[in-house]
């Protein structure tokens, strides 16, 4: 295997050597993927035509790279090239380099090309072909096509399309974004939790951790129906998602539950409350970032497995369940996380860096809490860490399910 040192001299020998090099190690596809993947930067008047070979080699990976490497060369020739290797290789994953490359060379030939790979079956390709053609935006067939892709069956294709060329510029919110108003800091509300939302700003605070009733399964709250549960919950978030401030987050911590059978002539029922909360939470404008599940000791839960470990039948296992789900999710906008830090000075974000010890895992191992009075309290531990990723110093955290309080503690 060549060094890179190695690569950079044969570079500089000139294109002669590579050719060469490729040429007796072409029943090597490990020595020929080495050297393509380390080619790095090349000069101007590089001869790319031992790149041309590659492109029909039957190593997918030795196509992609020939295709990349051709990206970085801007001579037209090679832009007919990769034309047909965009339009007929049977991977995705050289049709996309192919069109990225082509977006790459910034050619106006290119426009008619990028044009025709609009139509690929794949997303990823279409994508690649979007991107390069926004480097022409404002020209009048280009900006029709693309706009045209506003009713394209891909949710990514579509998202692109509306940033670049729908979206409204949002009324900013009166309060700046990293403020937040004092009568809403440090309080403790009892009542309904809609009740109380309802009477709080549009985009009013920075982060929610929360952990609803879990349907029926505690005393606390009782539900007719899991429809109305679900209703329920739907009405809540909706407005956990309006006085959200842009681009800002929800933590969701919930877990499937299960509800006792009525006799030993019934089963017991499980509902799985995170999944099926999701589709309304996306419905409804938040967007699905991450899930952290949280992981209890086994002494700690349930004991489901002590019957299955004396019959051992098949079918009707029942595992000790340990989990919960953090679920994450953001506030749907068109703006980038950068966007939310650079709404902060300089000496909030500097003190608001997240300290050495940090998990860096989505399994977080953290012994619940248990409490005389109430019967869900979340650990300390779980709240820390959360306020901690997914706030800055000084924000204003919400918790719609407050309970006995614990994430103002
Ligand atoms: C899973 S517990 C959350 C406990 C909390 N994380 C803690 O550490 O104490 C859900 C809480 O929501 C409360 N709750 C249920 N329905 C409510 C409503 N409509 N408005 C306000 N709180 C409600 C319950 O009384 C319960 O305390």
């Amino acid at each position: 295997m060549l060094k890179k040192e190695q690569i950079q001299e044969m570079k500089n020998e000139g294109n002669g050597t590579i050719a060469k090099f490729i040429d007796k190690n072409k029943s090597s596809n490990r020595n020929v993927l080495n050297l393509l993947e380390n080619l790095g930067r090349l000069p101007d008047d590089f001869d790319g035509k031992f790149l041309l070979d590659l492109l029909d080699n039957e190593n997918s990976k030795v196509r992609y790279w020939a295709v990349k490497n051709l990206g970085k060369l801007t001579d037209d020739e090679y832009l007919r090239v990769l034309k047909r290797v965009a339009e007929t290789d049977s991977e995705t994953n050289v049709r996309r380099e192919a069109a990225s490359s082509i977006g790459r060379m910034r050619n106006p030939r290119a426009k008619k090309i990028l044009i025709n790979i609009l139509h690929d079956n794949d997303p990823k390709v279409v994508c690649q072909a979007i991107r390069g053609l926004l480097f022409f935006k404002g020209d009048a067939e280009i900006d029709e096509n693309l706009k045209s892709l506003i009713q394209h069956q891909n949710e990514m294709v579509r998202t692109v399309i509306y940033k670049e060329y729908f979206a409204k510029d949002k009324i900013p919110s009166s309060q700046p974004h990293q403020d937040s108003c004092d009568y809403l800091k440090n309080v403790v509300v009892n009542a309904d939790t809609i009740e109380v939302m309802k009477q709080m700003r549009d985009e009013s605070i920075h982060l929610t951790f929360t952990s609803p009733p879990y349907y029926n399964a505690r005393d606390y709250s009782i539900y007719p129906s899991y429809k109305h549960y679900l209703d329920f919950l739907t009405g809540v978030f909706k407005q956990v998602h309006r006085i959200t401030k842009e681009g800002r987050f929800l933590i969701l911590n919930t877990s499937p539950i299960i509800i006792p059978r009525v006799s030993r002539q019934h089963s017991s029922k499980r509902y799985p409350i995170p999944f099926d909360i999701h589709p309304f939470l996306i419905e409804m404008g938040w967007e699905f970032i991450d899930d952290i599940v949280w992981m209890k000791p086994e002494a700690s839960v349930k004991n489901r497995i002590g019957g299955f470990q004396q019959h051992r039948k098949p079918l009707a296992y029942k595992p000790n369940n340990i989990t919960e789900y953090l679920m994450v999710y953001r506030k749907s906008t068109e703006k980038l996380l950068d966007w939310n830090i650079k709404q902060y000075d300089w000496k909030t974000v500097q003190e608001s860096k997240v300290t050495d010890g940090f998990e860096t895992t989505n399994v977080w191992k953290i012994d619940p809490c248990f409490d005389k009075i109430h019967s869900a309290v979340f650990p300390t531990e779980l709240c820390k860490r959360v306020i901690q990723y997914y706030s800055f110093k000084g924000d204003l955290v919400f918790d719609p399910f407050g309970g006995s309080g614990t994430v103002y503690l």
